[in-house]
């Protein structure tokens, strides 16, 4: 069986880690396309290094534009070598311009298309990423969905067909590799700071990088008295400078940092703050308080369990959700048990086997 695995993002080069492992494993001939959505080395070449991912059989050079621009810029280059390697299916995680691109190009094919991270929702159409999550899951033949709030969304708007219900994928890549983290990475050091002493930011969300945004979070991080390592994405930092906003002496700019490093970072900060998904629900792996700068979230779960806090960007807000985050009762397993990976390679060899 062969699967076209389509990437370009740096939090799609961490899910699919320990998927690529699981489908070797079964003797899946796995062909990988990187859109080059990213393409800084520390958004795209490090993750390569670090979780020691097999370099990409096709490296496109989409690179950065308005949505519409990146979008078809990928599209015919995902076609073409759809039609090149004639997969069996086509498997694309998350909502970013590179999933979205994935599945349309393999959906106008009629090859199966594959979703991991099925399902997930903020009911925030003004979130690019709503958009690619609903139109992508309406081109899937499989949705592989990490949480029952992902498959009741699926359920609302009347998609049952190829829902399966099988954990997070970050999940298992963040059991592997944090605990490595710790023993490898001098983050800390190098940021000058002591485990529980400091807080760990970033942000990178289309709404947030606009000036006001920035200037109101800059201004609730001038307010907060602990250090702050902050690793920014590259518009961030590129917004900061252009809107001319000052961060203060308690903030630790750096460009991204790696995998490991940012394990290191953020497993051992008293609290995280941020505006991305994926670090929500690491947090919560980490047992360390998440205070998110968004006003909704599709890890909803986070909420429920007490370890999250939604504070928009409001100056007072953040300030006040910092100071009072404490942990949660218990941290129940919200996103399987680690081994979603496997599950979702199993369902694409079942799939296979169906057809023949
Ligand atoms: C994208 C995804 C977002 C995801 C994030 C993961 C979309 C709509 N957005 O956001 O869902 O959470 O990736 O990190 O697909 N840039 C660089 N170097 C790079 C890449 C980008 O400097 O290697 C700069 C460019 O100025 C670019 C800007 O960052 O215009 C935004 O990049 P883009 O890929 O559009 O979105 P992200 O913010 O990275
Ligand atoms: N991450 C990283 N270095 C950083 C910041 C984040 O390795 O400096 C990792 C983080 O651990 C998580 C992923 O990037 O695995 C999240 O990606 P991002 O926040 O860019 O995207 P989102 O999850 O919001 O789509």
């Amino acid at each position: 069986m062969r699967i076209l695995s389509v990437v370009g993002n740096r939090p799609q080069f961490v899910k699919s880690a320990p998927l690529s492992l699981a489908l070797r494993d079964r003797g899946v001939d796995e062909v990988v396309l990187h859109t080059g959505q990213h393409y800084d080395d520390e958004l795209s070449a490090i993750f390569f290094e670090e979780l020691e991912l097999a370099p990409p059989r096709y490296r496109l050079e989409t690179g950065s534009g308005t949505h519409g621009e990146q979008t078809g810029r990928m599209l015919p280059e995902i076609e073409a070598a759809v039609l090149e390697e004639e997969p069996d299916a086509v498997l694309v995680y998350g909502d970013t311009n590179s999933t979205l691109a994935g599945a349309l190009a393999a959906g106008k094919l009629l090859v199966p298309v594959a979703h991991v991270e099925a399902g997930l929702r903020s009911f925030d159409r003004a979130m690019p990423e709503e958009l690619n999550r609903m139109l992508v899951d309406r081109m899937s033949s499989l949705l592989f969905c990490p949480t029952e709030a992902a498959v009741a969304n699926l359920g609302a708007e009347g998609i049952a067909d190829g829902v399966h219900l099988v954990g997070d994928v970050m999940y298992d890549a963040n059991l592997r590799l944090a605990p490595i983290a710790r023993e490898r990475s001098d983050a800390l050091a190098r940021a000058g700071v002591e485990p529980g002493g400091y807080l760990v930011l970033t942000l990178h969300r289309e709404a947030n990088v606009a000036p006001e945004p920035l200037a109101r979070i800059a201004e609730a991080l001038a307010v907060l008295d602990e250090p702050i390592v902050f690793p920014a994405h590259p518009r961030t930092s590129a917004a900061i400078a252009e809107a001319g906003i000052r961060l203060g002496p308690r903030v630790y700019l750096t460009p991204p940092v790696g995998y490991l490093d940012f394990a290191a970072l953020a497993s051992q900060a008293r609290v995280v703050l941020t505006d991305s998904g994926g670090v929500q629900k690491e947090a919560y792996w980490y047992g360390v308080p998440c205070v998110t700068l968004r006003t909704t979230t599709e890890w909803v779960e986070t909420l429920e369990a007490g370890w999250n806090t939604l504070v928009g960007t409001d100056v007072d807000a953040i300030v006040a959700a910092v100071r009072d985050a404490s942990p949660g009762a218990e941290r129940p397993p919200l996103y399987g048990d680690g081994h979603a990976s496997e599950r979702i390679a199993d369902l694409l060899c079942t799939m296979s086997r169906d057809e023949e």
